[in-house]
């Protein structure tokens, strides 16, 4: 089983994925951006060889510079779990004649206009939208939907340049601050709660299923800094809540002609109970959300993805043991993280529940909460206790504070 890997060693976790090829049995060529020099000899031994490639993101020199490496040898499969490499790994198995995803079917995950089109053309609601390149476009398309609405970039990601519009004044200045944005989705706005659906799937059915609340929602998060965002992974996937958007989330899979590995998918729950698609990319989602699975079954989903890709098969258990939660930190001030208030008191008291802490340390620079929802740190919780997880998270929220200066 000889394995391209696309994207090996960064970002960071994409090494773990490259150890789960290697320990279910694979030979990994990695290819990155990095000089083998830098890589760590506890992660180089993992890989059967390396390609390192000049630009990452230039997806034509990447289709040449890898199939002129791999000429001679028999690749079974060329995977990435980046989203913005999805695609080349898609353009490289076509080139090649590897197994997997289409270059069509990957568009359906990476093209938010085409897969809502693709979506509701399989009868499933989806946010009314429209494609728009040009001020006119987005001004015709708020006359059809009315507000509010959304606009947002086609190929976004980490809710950037995007925004919510409650009026034409508001259309104006959005306008004007997104004239860097090619092609954007102008959208209503779907208000209620908001939830992920991940798989690990397997030729299109879940061999592992996930769903994730985020409180509050991502938009909210990403336009108070103030707010700690918090994201908690549902224990109970059986309860009636929740059906309704899980069925959502199978026929979409469906619906785009997802083959073997992670999705990661978001959807809207109404007040009035009704479920809307969202979005969905076919790679894990990111910010540790891998993790809070992991920890939510005590399980290694970097290997079992590995497993599903390479042999088609999953052998971890999916029992539920917890809803793992994790917090996001935003330290007060601008510059270097100063202090923490509040977390040895927090450890003290609660710290059984803990299952990871990375809080930017004194000295350390703060991050740009705008670019990273990882922000200046996290902690990982978990209880089997839906109510108590979401206690603790807040209590954490609210009772842990940093600063800067
Ligand atoms: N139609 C919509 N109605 C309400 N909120 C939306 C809508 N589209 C996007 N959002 C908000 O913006 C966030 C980012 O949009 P999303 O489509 O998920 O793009 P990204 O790839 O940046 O995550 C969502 O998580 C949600 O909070
Ligand atoms: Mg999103």
């Amino acid at each position: 089983m000889n394995v391209v890997f696309l994207a090996c060693s960064y970002p960071p976790e994409m090494q773990q994925y490259t150890r789960g090829l290697a320990e279910v049995g694979a030979s990994v060529y990695g290819v990155g951006d990095s000089p083998i020099s830098q890589l760590a000899p506890s992660f180089k031994q993992y890989l059967t060889d390396y390609l390192q490639v000049p630009r990452l993101l230039d997806e034509n020199d990447v289709v040449e510079r890898v199939s002129a490496w791999v000429r001679g040898k028999q690749i079974d499969r060329i995977e990435s779990n980046w989203e913005i490499m999805v695609l080349t790994a898609a353009r490289l198995r076509e080139r090649l004649g590897v197994p997997g995803m289409s270059v069509d079917a990957v568009r359906g995950f990476r093209d938010k206009q085409l897969m809502k089109e693709r979506v509701a053309a399989a009868g499933l609601r989806v946010p009314q939208s429209a494609r728009v390149r040009t001020s006119a476009e987005a001004q015709a398309a708020a006359e059809k939907f009315g507000f509010p609405l959304v606009l947002k970039p086609i190929s976004g990601a980490g809710s950037a340049d995007t925004y919510r519009i409650d009026s034409k004044r508001d259309l104006e200045t959005v306008l004007g601050r997104t004239q860097h944005v090619t092609e954007a989705s102008v959208e209503e706005f779907v208000d209620g709660e908001e939830f992920t659906f991940d798989t690990v799937s397997i030729k299109g059915k879940p061999a592992y299923a996930n769903v994730a609340q985020y409180l509050p929602r991502p938009l909210i998060a990403r336009s108070n800094e103030w707010i700690s965002p918090v994201i908690t992974t549902v224990r109970n996937l059986g309860q009636p809540a929740l059906s309704d958007g899980i069925a959502l989330g199978r026929r979409v899979l469906t619906a785009l002609g997802m083959g073997t590995g992670f999705t990661h998918m978001e959807w809207f729950k109404k007040p009035n109970g009704e479920v809307v698609f969202g979005e969905i990319g076919c790679r894990p989602g990111g910010a540790h959300l891998v993790d809070q699975m992991n920890y939510t079954c005590d399980i290694d989903l970097f290997r079992e993805w590995a497993r599903a890709v390479c042999w088609h098969s999953f052998e971890a258990p999916t029992e539920r043991k917890y809803n793992v939660s994790i917090i996001f930190k935003r330290a007060k001030g601008q510059g270097r993280i100063t202090r923490i208030v509040g977390l040895v008191e927090f450890m003290r008291k609660y710290g059984e529940h803990v299952c990871d802490e990375k809080l930017l340390r004194p000295g350390t620079n703060r991050r740009n909460w705008k670019q990273t929802l990882v922000s200046d740190g996290f902690i990982i919780l978990r209880h089997p206790d839906w109510r108590i997880a979401n206690q603790l998270a807040d209590i954490a929220a609210n009772e842990i504070t940093m600063y800067a200066e």
